[in-house]
């Protein structure tokens, strides 16, 4: 059985207090039970301080974006060993929000995700078709572009110590969520896309769901077959939304 991941991508939101008091209220309510971990992703700022909070506890902690680069002069980027040493295990990269606001390509999501792992850092890799894209029916070509930039660039072995995020961009902040079934179909694929290459590796890689997962729907999506977990928005800001989700991961 894989283990289910409940990661909260808390994007550009928060504040000292509202971020200690986000993650006291996570802490204080994780459900009994194994087979599940939760991670939080907090914006660069309060990463240091919520670290020395959930450490001793079940909550992990994960940044939402890094530089491709190891240090140097590259005004306003962090580095992946900066991370590692402020108390990070995982690295959100490639977050649709990323590729369509910023700019990132699929190969330097590659390059940010091969630093990231260079540096003991697990990436969590984003993938995902926007409307327009699911509309025309090309949403297994958009999944395999950018699933190819990083197979293609690093082997298909560095998923041994890495993670996919299937986050449709349609469903991302619009409360509009995919069926079970239409996450699954995609989760299937990307699978499949794995096992081509490592069968044994694709039954062991984490595939999380991401896109308006709230407390009702996460039943739904992680009792599918290849569904993982989430990577959870709007509802990683309050505990109580989050723990819900985490309550249905305990319960898979
Ligand atoms: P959402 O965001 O849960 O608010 O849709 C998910 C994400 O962007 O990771």
């Amino acid at each position: 059985m894989r283990e289910i991941l409940v990661a909260g991508n808390w994007k550009m939101n928060g504040s000292t207090a509202a971020g200690e008091a986000l993650v006291d209220g996570i802490i204080a309510g994780v459900p009994e039970g194994s087979g599940f971990r939760l991670l939080v992703c907090p914006p660069f700022p309060y990463l240091a301080s919520i670290a020395t909070k959930i450490s001793g506890s079940k909550v992990s902690l994960g940044a939402q974006n890094v530089s491709e680069h190891a240090s140097g002069a590259f005004t306003g980027e962090t580095a992946s060993a900066m991370l590692k040493d402020v108390g990070c295990e995982y690295v959100i990269v490639g977050h649709s929000e990323r590729r369509a606001i910023y700019g990132e390509t699929s190969e330097q999501v590659a390059a940010k995700f091969q630093a990231a792992q260079a540096a003991g850092l697990i990436p969590i890799l984003c993938v995902g078709e926007t409307l327009d894209e699911r509309e025309a029916g090309t949403t297994q070509n958009v999944i395999d572009e950018q699933l190819n930039a990083v197979l293609n660039a690093a082997g298909v072995d560095v998923f041994a110590a890495a993670i996919i995020a299937y986050e449709p961009v349609w469903a991302i902040g619009t409360g509009k969520t995919a069926t079970p079934e239409e996450a699954q179909d995609v989760h299937r694929h990307i699978r499949a896309r794995v096992a081509e290459r490592n069968s044994d590796l694709a039954e062991k890689v984490q595939i999380l769901y991401g896109g308006s997962m709230k407390g009702d729907n996460a039943p739904g999506l992680l009792s599918m077959p290849d569904i993982d977990g989430g990577l959870i928005g709007g509802a990683s800001l309050k505990a109580n939304d989050f723990l819900a989700i985490a309550e249905a991961a305990a319960q898979i």
